[in-house]
Protein backbone atom coordinates (compact mmCIF):
# COMPACT_ATOMS: atom_id res chain seq x y z
CA UNK A 1 0.00 0.00 0.00
CA UNK A 2 1.26 3.28 -1.10
CA UNK A 3 0.92 6.37 1.35
CA UNK A 4 0.06 9.86 0.74
CA UNK A 5 3.80 10.41 1.94
CA UNK A 6 4.89 7.77 -0.45
CA UNK A 7 3.39 9.90 -3.52
CA UNK A 8 5.11 13.42 -2.20
CA UNK A 9 8.27 12.02 -1.71
CA UNK A 10 8.26 10.66 -5.27
CA UNK A 11 7.19 13.43 -6.63
CA UNK A 12 9.50 15.11 -4.70
CA UNK A 13 12.52 12.88 -5.80
CA UNK A 14 11.73 13.56 -9.73
CA UNK A 15 11.29 17.33 -9.33
CA UNK A 16 14.79 17.50 -8.04
CA UNK A 17 15.81 14.36 -10.64
CA UNK A 18 14.19 16.80 -13.37
CA UNK A 19 15.47 20.30 -11.98
CA UNK A 20 18.82 18.28 -11.57
CA UNK A 21 21.13 15.54 -13.73
CA UNK A 22 18.36 14.73 -15.74
CA UNK A 23 17.52 17.90 -16.97
CA UNK A 24 20.80 18.05 -19.06
CA UNK A 25 19.77 14.49 -20.37
CA UNK A 26 16.22 15.18 -21.32
CA UNK A 27 16.87 19.01 -22.56
CA UNK A 28 19.14 17.51 -25.01
CA UNK A 29 16.56 14.09 -26.26
CA UNK A 30 13.97 16.97 -26.94
CA UNK A 31 16.08 19.52 -28.44
CA UNK A 32 18.54 19.41 -31.26
CA UNK A 33 21.59 18.22 -30.41
CA UNK A 34 24.31 15.44 -31.33
CA UNK A 35 23.05 12.63 -29.16
CA UNK A 36 24.46 8.83 -28.67
CA UNK A 37 23.02 6.11 -30.23
CA UNK A 38 20.89 4.85 -27.45
CA UNK A 39 19.79 8.30 -26.93
CA UNK A 40 19.12 9.00 -30.21
CA UNK A 41 16.52 5.78 -30.11
CA UNK A 42 14.66 7.71 -27.10
CA UNK A 43 14.37 10.73 -29.34
CA UNK A 44 12.88 8.89 -32.09
CA UNK A 45 10.47 6.96 -30.28
CA UNK A 46 8.99 10.13 -28.65
CA UNK A 47 8.70 11.80 -31.89
CA UNK A 48 6.68 8.63 -33.47
CA UNK A 49 4.20 8.81 -30.19
CA UNK A 50 4.21 12.74 -30.01
CA UNK A 51 3.18 12.38 -34.11
CA UNK A 52 0.75 9.85 -33.35
CA UNK A 53 -1.00 11.56 -30.17
CA UNK A 54 -1.60 14.35 -32.30
CA UNK A 55 -3.19 12.43 -35.41
CA UNK A 56 -5.47 11.18 -32.58
CA UNK A 57 -6.60 14.30 -31.50
CA UNK A 58 -7.24 15.92 -34.88
CA UNK A 59 -9.54 13.47 -35.11
CA UNK A 60 -11.92 15.26 -32.74
CA UNK A 61 -11.70 18.47 -34.43
CA UNK A 62 -11.95 20.33 -31.53
CA UNK A 63 -12.76 23.62 -32.39
CA UNK A 64 -9.90 26.80 -32.41
CA UNK A 65 -9.82 27.95 -29.09
CA UNK A 66 -10.64 24.72 -27.23
CA UNK A 67 -8.75 23.88 -24.15
CA UNK A 68 -5.77 20.98 -24.05
CA UNK A 69 -4.38 20.49 -20.53
CA UNK A 70 -0.55 19.16 -20.68
CA UNK A 71 0.00 17.43 -17.90
CA UNK A 72 3.94 17.10 -17.34
CA UNK A 73 4.53 19.01 -20.61
CA UNK A 74 8.72 18.85 -19.67
CA UNK A 75 9.74 21.58 -22.01
CA UNK A 76 6.55 21.94 -23.82
CA UNK A 77 6.77 20.22 -27.23
CA UNK A 78 3.27 19.33 -27.39
CA UNK A 79 1.77 22.49 -25.83
CA UNK A 80 4.02 24.03 -28.52
CA UNK A 81 2.90 22.26 -31.35
CA UNK A 82 -1.27 22.70 -29.97
CA UNK A 83 -0.84 26.39 -29.62
CA UNK A 84 0.23 26.28 -33.18
CA UNK A 85 -2.73 25.14 -34.16
CA UNK A 86 -4.71 27.42 -32.21
CA UNK A 87 -5.63 25.59 -28.92
CA UNK A 88 -5.22 27.41 -25.91
CA UNK A 89 -3.16 25.05 -23.66
CA UNK A 90 -2.71 24.82 -19.88
CA UNK A 91 0.97 23.48 -19.42
CA UNK A 92 1.88 21.99 -16.13
CA UNK A 93 5.61 20.26 -14.89
CA UNK A 94 6.89 20.17 -11.63
CA UNK A 95 9.60 20.89 -12.68
CA UNK A 96 10.64 24.44 -13.02
CA UNK A 97 13.97 23.99 -15.84
CA UNK A 98 12.00 22.08 -17.68
CA UNK A 99 9.14 24.47 -17.90
CA UNK A 100 11.39 27.72 -18.46
CA UNK A 101 12.70 26.23 -21.38
CA UNK A 102 9.25 25.82 -22.65
CA UNK A 103 8.29 29.54 -21.12
CA UNK A 104 11.34 30.38 -23.89
CA UNK A 105 10.53 28.67 -26.99
CA UNK A 106 7.16 29.86 -26.42
CA UNK A 107 8.03 33.76 -26.14
CA UNK A 108 11.05 33.11 -29.15
CA UNK A 109 7.48 31.46 -31.64
CA UNK A 110 4.92 34.31 -30.59
CA UNK A 111 2.88 31.32 -28.70
CA UNK A 112 3.41 33.15 -24.79
CA UNK A 113 -0.41 34.26 -24.77
CA UNK A 114 -1.90 30.40 -25.73
CA UNK A 115 0.01 28.85 -23.26
CA UNK A 116 -0.65 29.50 -19.64
CA UNK A 117 2.58 27.43 -18.02
CA UNK A 118 2.33 26.15 -14.11
CA UNK A 119 4.97 24.97 -12.48
CA UNK A 120 3.66 22.28 -9.77
CA UNK A 121 2.23 19.33 -9.51
CA UNK A 122 -0.13 18.24 -12.08
CA UNK A 123 -2.61 17.26 -9.18
CA UNK A 124 -2.74 21.13 -8.29
CA UNK A 125 -4.80 21.72 -11.45
CA UNK A 126 -8.41 22.04 -11.19
CA UNK A 127 -10.97 22.65 -13.57
CA UNK A 128 -12.41 20.69 -16.73
CA UNK A 129 -10.60 20.62 -20.50
CA UNK A 130 -11.25 19.67 -24.09
CA UNK A 131 -8.45 17.46 -23.95
CA UNK A 132 -5.86 16.41 -21.81
CA UNK A 133 -2.51 14.43 -22.49
CA UNK A 134 -0.04 13.18 -19.62
CA UNK A 135 2.45 11.90 -22.18
CA UNK A 136 5.93 10.17 -20.42
CA UNK A 137 5.19 10.89 -17.20
CA UNK A 138 3.03 8.28 -15.32
CA UNK A 139 6.19 6.00 -16.98
CA UNK A 140 7.86 7.33 -13.78
CA UNK A 141 5.53 6.24 -11.00
CA UNK A 142 4.75 3.09 -9.37
CA UNK A 143 1.05 1.44 -9.86
CA UNK A 144 0.39 2.48 -6.20
CA UNK A 145 0.48 6.33 -7.41
CA UNK A 146 -0.29 5.58 -11.13
CA UNK A 147 -3.93 5.00 -10.12
CA UNK A 148 -4.91 8.17 -8.53
CA UNK A 149 -2.76 10.06 -10.52
CA UNK A 150 -4.48 8.91 -13.68
CA UNK A 151 -8.04 8.95 -11.85
CA UNK A 152 -7.42 12.54 -11.33
CA UNK A 153 -6.60 12.92 -14.99
CA UNK A 154 -9.65 11.58 -15.91
CA UNK A 155 -11.30 13.70 -13.56
CA UNK A 156 -10.17 16.66 -15.46
CA UNK A 157 -10.97 15.84 -19.23
CA UNK A 158 -14.57 16.48 -20.46
CA UNK A 159 -12.96 14.68 -24.15
CA UNK A 160 -10.20 12.34 -24.69
CA UNK A 161 -7.32 11.47 -22.27
CA UNK A 162 -4.03 10.32 -23.92
CA UNK A 163 -1.16 8.78 -21.71
CA UNK A 164 1.51 6.90 -22.16
CA UNK A 165 2.87 3.80 -19.52
CA UNK A 166 5.83 1.43 -19.68
CA UNK A 167 4.00 -1.73 -20.18
CA UNK A 168 4.85 -4.79 -17.98
CA UNK A 169 7.04 -7.63 -19.58
CA UNK A 170 8.98 -10.27 -17.64
CA UNK A 171 12.19 -9.83 -19.19
CA UNK A 172 12.11 -5.91 -19.40
CA UNK A 173 11.45 -6.20 -15.42
CA UNK A 174 14.76 -8.19 -14.82
CA UNK A 175 16.80 -5.74 -16.55
CA UNK A 176 15.32 -3.08 -14.71
CA UNK A 177 16.21 -5.09 -11.83
CA UNK A 178 19.52 -5.49 -12.52
CA UNK A 179 19.99 -2.02 -14.04
CA UNK A 180 19.28 -0.91 -10.68
CA UNK A 181 22.56 -2.50 -9.49
CA UNK A 182 24.57 -0.33 -11.60
CA UNK A 183 26.42 2.41 -10.13
CA UNK A 184 24.24 5.63 -10.22
CA UNK A 185 26.05 7.63 -12.74
CA UNK A 186 25.18 4.60 -15.41
CA UNK A 187 21.56 4.01 -14.64
CA UNK A 188 19.16 5.10 -16.99
CA UNK A 189 15.87 6.95 -15.65
CA UNK A 190 13.70 5.06 -13.42
CA UNK A 191 10.60 3.72 -15.37
CA UNK A 192 8.08 2.06 -13.85
CA UNK A 193 6.42 -0.73 -15.31
CA UNK A 194 2.38 -1.38 -15.07
CA UNK A 195 0.01 -4.01 -16.34
CA UNK A 196 -2.23 -3.23 -18.83
CA UNK A 197 -5.22 -4.84 -17.02
CA UNK A 198 -4.28 -3.05 -14.34
CA UNK A 199 -4.56 0.38 -16.21
CA UNK A 200 -7.88 -0.69 -17.99
CA UNK A 201 -9.50 -1.40 -14.62
CA UNK A 202 -7.98 2.06 -13.15
CA UNK A 203 -9.27 4.06 -15.96
CA UNK A 204 -13.01 2.39 -15.71
CA UNK A 205 -13.30 2.71 -12.16
CA UNK A 206 -13.02 6.37 -13.31
CA UNK A 207 -15.20 6.16 -15.87
CA UNK A 208 -13.48 5.39 -18.56
CA UNK A 209 -13.25 3.35 -22.20
CA UNK A 210 -9.71 2.50 -23.32
CA UNK A 211 -10.79 3.49 -26.75
CA UNK A 212 -7.28 2.65 -28.50
CA UNK A 213 -3.65 1.67 -27.81
CA UNK A 214 -1.01 1.14 -29.64
CA UNK A 215 3.14 -0.18 -28.98
CA UNK A 216 5.89 2.57 -29.43
CA UNK A 217 9.29 1.02 -29.47
CA UNK A 218 12.29 2.01 -30.28
CA UNK A 219 15.36 0.91 -28.84
CA UNK A 220 15.55 2.24 -25.21
CA UNK A 221 12.07 3.92 -25.54
CA UNK A 222 9.10 1.46 -24.91
CA UNK A 223 5.57 2.65 -24.05
CA UNK A 224 2.32 2.00 -24.86
CA UNK A 225 0.19 5.00 -25.78
CA UNK A 226 -3.45 4.88 -25.42
CA UNK A 227 -6.59 7.41 -25.50
CA UNK A 228 -9.54 7.11 -23.52
CA UNK A 229 -12.82 8.57 -23.23
CA UNK A 230 -15.64 9.28 -21.06
CA UNK A 231 -18.36 6.51 -20.29
CA UNK A 232 -21.51 7.93 -21.52
C1 LIG B 1 10.11 12.35 -19.45
S1 LIG B 1 9.47 13.97 -19.24
C2 LIG B 1 8.13 14.09 -20.43
C3 LIG B 1 7.85 15.53 -20.84
C4 LIG B 1 6.72 15.76 -21.86
N1 LIG B 1 5.45 15.24 -21.40
C5 LIG B 1 7.05 15.18 -23.20
O1 LIG B 1 6.61 14.05 -23.51
O2 LIG B 1 7.78 15.85 -23.98
C6 LIG B 1 8.56 13.80 -17.73
C7 LIG B 1 8.12 15.14 -17.15
O3 LIG B 1 7.12 14.92 -16.15
C8 LIG B 1 7.28 15.87 -15.12
N2 LIG B 1 6.54 15.39 -13.93
C9 LIG B 1 6.73 14.26 -13.22
N3 LIG B 1 5.82 14.16 -12.24
C10 LIG B 1 5.03 15.24 -12.33
C11 LIG B 1 3.90 15.70 -11.59
N4 LIG B 1 3.43 15.03 -10.54
N5 LIG B 1 3.33 16.86 -11.96
C12 LIG B 1 3.81 17.59 -13.00
N6 LIG B 1 4.89 17.20 -13.74
C13 LIG B 1 5.47 16.03 -13.41
C14 LIG B 1 8.79 15.94 -14.98
O4 LIG B 1 9.22 17.10 -14.32
C15 LIG B 1 9.23 15.91 -16.45
O5 LIG B 1 9.36 17.19 -17.01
Amino acid sequence: MTTITDSKQRKSQLHEYFDGIGFERWAAIYGEAELSSVRKTVRDGHNVMLSNVQAWLAEHRLAPGATILDAGCGTGLFSLAMAKLGYRVTAVDIAPRMLKLGVQQAEKLGLREQINFIAGDLEVVSGKYDAVVCLDVLIHYPSSIFAPLCTRLASLSRGPLFITYAPYNALLAAMHWAGGHFPQTQRRTDIQMIKADFVQETLKAARMRVRRSIHVGRGFYQVNLLEANLIS
